[in-house]
């Protein structure tokens, strides 16, 4: 079955309408960002199981083991940085804000539920890592989204080094039932809330000479696929400002990149694991990708090893756009 077979609903996210304005919840973000925080024992237990049950389903089919987001490698190839991952309380944020924190990074993490944002942070620091959590629903309006940027740069002390605009989401369906509700959905979460941070935040990078700001966008941005058409748009508009603002604050000293990750295991489309394994049966890879596959590339990009890559589209999709091998 190819990809582009695929017409079912079943990964599609749902939108939920939540009530909380922007809320600044600031756990544990030691001054020096080294010191392990003390342990919440309890939600570190939440997010491992969340991690292992996760891992081990997509381990039952790779045969392989996964790399545990809880006992990474540490070093040092971000130390004294600061990053914001929106989305970050589930699935790829959340695996790339515990690689960049195991890289020495101060992490915000953020997402709209607290208690699975204070899960991954606690997590983080108490591995040793450095986190704050911001949390609230960038979507609401543009105002919310400055307010979460000034907010995180507040929790990592006054400057923001690294962006990920990572939070998204998908509904699907055909064009004719796709509701209004999620239409202004998927415009305004996956293009206006990037939009908005950048805007409020690329200006300190510029002041301070260096940033890099890393879009997830998608594979699917780069194939027609029947019944997922505004999806994919709203990712080929985040490829296009990643190439326009790379060009617009590249010469002050901020990068801008993407990564598109192919079809990847996650919470936002756990309950669609045969259909990800339908989809990608015919790639090289041939079974779908792990959130620690997209954060390691998003490390990458982060870090000075890309200073010479500008505006680069980056696909971590096991070769799903580039090949079919059956
Ligand atoms: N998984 C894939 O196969 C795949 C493939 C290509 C691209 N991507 C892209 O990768 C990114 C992450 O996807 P995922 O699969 O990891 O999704 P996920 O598990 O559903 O996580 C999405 C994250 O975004 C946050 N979020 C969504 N809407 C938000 C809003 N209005 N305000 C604040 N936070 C919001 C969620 O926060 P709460 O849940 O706390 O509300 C959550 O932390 C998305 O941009 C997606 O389009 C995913």
């Amino acid at each position: 079955m190819r990809a582009a077979d695929v017409t079912s609903h079943a990964f599609g996210a749902t939108v939920e309408a939540r009530p909380d304005p922007v809320i600044h919840v600031f756990i544990e973000a030691d001054a020096g960002g080294r010191r392990p925080a003390r342990a919440n024992t309890q939600r570190i237990r939440q997010a491992s199981d969340r991690i292992r049950q996760l891992d081990r389903a997509v381990d039952r089919q790779r045969g392989v083991m996964t790399t545990n987001l809880l006992s990474l490698p540490r070093d040092q190839r971000l130390a004294g940085r600061t990053a914001i991952v929106t989305g970050s309380s589930s699935g790829i944020g959340e695996a790339i804000a515990h690689v960049l924190a195991a890289s020495g990074a101060h992490v915000v993490v953020h997402g709209r539920d607290v208690d699975r944002a204070e899960a991954v942070a606690a997590a983080i620091t108490g591995g040793g890592g450095a986190a704050s959590v911001v949390t609230g629903d960038l979507a609401e309006s543009p105002a919310a989204a400055r307010a979460f940027a000034a907010q995180a740069a507040e929790a990592l002390g006054g400057w923001v080094d690294v962006l990920v605009n990572n939070a998204g989401i998908f509904p699907i369906g055909p064009t004719p039932e796709l509701s209004d509700d999620d239409v202004a959905a998927l415009l305004a979460t996956n293009v206006r809330v990037p939009h908005d941070l950048v805007g409020a935040l690329a200006p300190g990078m510029v002041e301070r000479g260096s940033g890099a700001i890393v879009n997830i966008t998608s594979w699917m941005a780069h194939v027609g696929t029947p019944n997922v058409g505004l999806y994919p748009a709203t990712k080929s508009a985040l490829e296009h400002l990643t190439q326009a603002w790379a060009a617009e604050f590249g010469p002050r000293g901020v990068r801008v990149n993407a990564v598109a990750p192919g079809a990847t295991l996650t919470p936002g489309n756990a309950s669609a694991l045969e259909i990800l394994k339908m989809m990608t049966a015919v790639s090289p890879a041939g079974q779908p990708g792990r959130p620690i596959d997209i954060a390691h590339a998003v490390r990458f990009l982060a870090s000075d090893e890309a200073s010479y890559i500008h505006g680069q589209v980056l696909s971590v999709d096991g070769g799903i756009v580039a090949a079919r091998v059956g």
